[in-house]
């Protein structure tokens, strides 16, 4: 679904930036532009990358 309409970024795209290392909207608005225009997308994208933080393991075991 589309988060941000002014530059057509979908919550699929900022799932995949956290999944990349991104742990801020302002991480992902450096990577993808989200929230940089006219900002009514920023509340939904906060939402979408905390619940993915939450998803996301933090770091990965060895052996
Ligand atoms: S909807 Fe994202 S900046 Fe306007």
């Amino acid at each position: 679904m589309y988060v941000c309409l002014c530059h057509a970024i979908t919550d699929t795209q900022i799932k995949n930036a956290v999944s990349q290392g991104d742990t801020s909207l302002a991480d992902v608005k450096k990577r993808l532009g989200v929230a940089d225009q006219c900002g009514k997308c920023a509340r939904m994208a906060v939402q979408i990358i905390q619940n993915q933080l939450e998803i996301e393991p933090k770091y990965y075991e060895v052996a």
